[in-house]
């Protein structure tokens, strides 16, 4: 893994009231003892953001949004932006989700925009990519996640410049909270491409600096194995980071 930090990171997606999501920071706080060696973050729904944010404290884990949209402020009925984010405490945010692409039709142009604003104001962006199982099927899978990266990265791509500190997610869709993991191998195939198209787009530092994440059912007894493998630098959890039994152990994967 080199000198990548490894990223563990909490999807909470729609799940936990306010104080199930407190509950949820105390008992990770009361979990971890800070020589994990990797980063932690939770990513609760909007609403509970500002209590996750005084629950965290200075335990030094990070906060971030499920979503955002690209402009600061205006008529944009339901949206939160960038600046809002940042005001309650967010460091990151997560886009391109492939719930955000399926179910709520986002594209990655839509994305491209949101990563190039959240960039812009100082949030660092979890840039979300993964196949389909047909799409995979059909042998498309390096076609449609090179697609996803040229498109959610375009502004980047045009200027030249990435920042090292965007974060990229893997994410299968088919691994979704299905049970279904991919393997270590298919998982670090699609990182190992991943970080190469990262070398062509921009250059080898920003490659071998840029953290790429594994998601779908990563679990406790899985967790160490796929970030063994070198390109592997993280998991973004969605069930299993809902409850601190199920996510302590895949924060502390390398006691395994
Ligand atoms: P899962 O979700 O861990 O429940 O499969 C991962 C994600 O959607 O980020």
């Amino acid at each position: 893994m080199g000198a990548r930090t490894p990223l563990i990171a909490g999807n909470w997606k729609m799940n936990l009231n306010s104080e199930e999501s407190v509950n949820l920071v105390k008992a990770l706080k009361e979990g971890i003892t800070g020589n994990e060696g990797v980063d932690i973050l939770v990513s609760p729904t909007f609403v509970n953001l500002a209590v996750v944010k005084l629950s965290i404290g200075d335990s030094g884990i990070l906060l971030a949004a499920q979503n955002m949209h690209y402009e600061k402020n205006g008529a944009y009925t339901g949206e939160i932006s960038s600046q809002m984010l940042l005001d309650v405490g967010c460091t990151h945010v997560i886009l391109g989700h492939s719930e955000r692409r399926s179910i709520f039709k986002e594209t990655s142009e839509f994305i491209n925009h949101k990563a190039k604003a959240a960039t812009e104001m100082g949030l660092i962006p979890i840039v979300c990519i993964g196949e389909t199982i047909e799409e995979r099927e059909a042998g498309n899978a390096f076609a449609v996640i090179k697609d996803q990266l040229n498109g959610s990265l375009k502004n980047f791509k045009d200027v030249g410049k990435l920042p090292a500190s965007t974060v990229l997610a893997y994410e299968p869709v088919w691994a979704i909270g299905t049970g279904k993991t991919a393997s270590p191998e298919q998982a670090q195939e699609i990182h190992l491409f991943i970080r190469q198209w990262i070398t062509d787009n921009f250059n080898p530092e920003t490659a071998s600096q840029i953290r790429i994440l594994y998601g779908g059912s990563v679990k406790g007894d899985n967790a160490s194995e796929l970030m063994g493998k070198p390109d592997i630098d993280g998991a973004l959890v969605g069930g299993a980071s809902l409850t601190a039994d199920a996510f302590l152990p895949i924060i502390k994967f390398k006691e395994n």
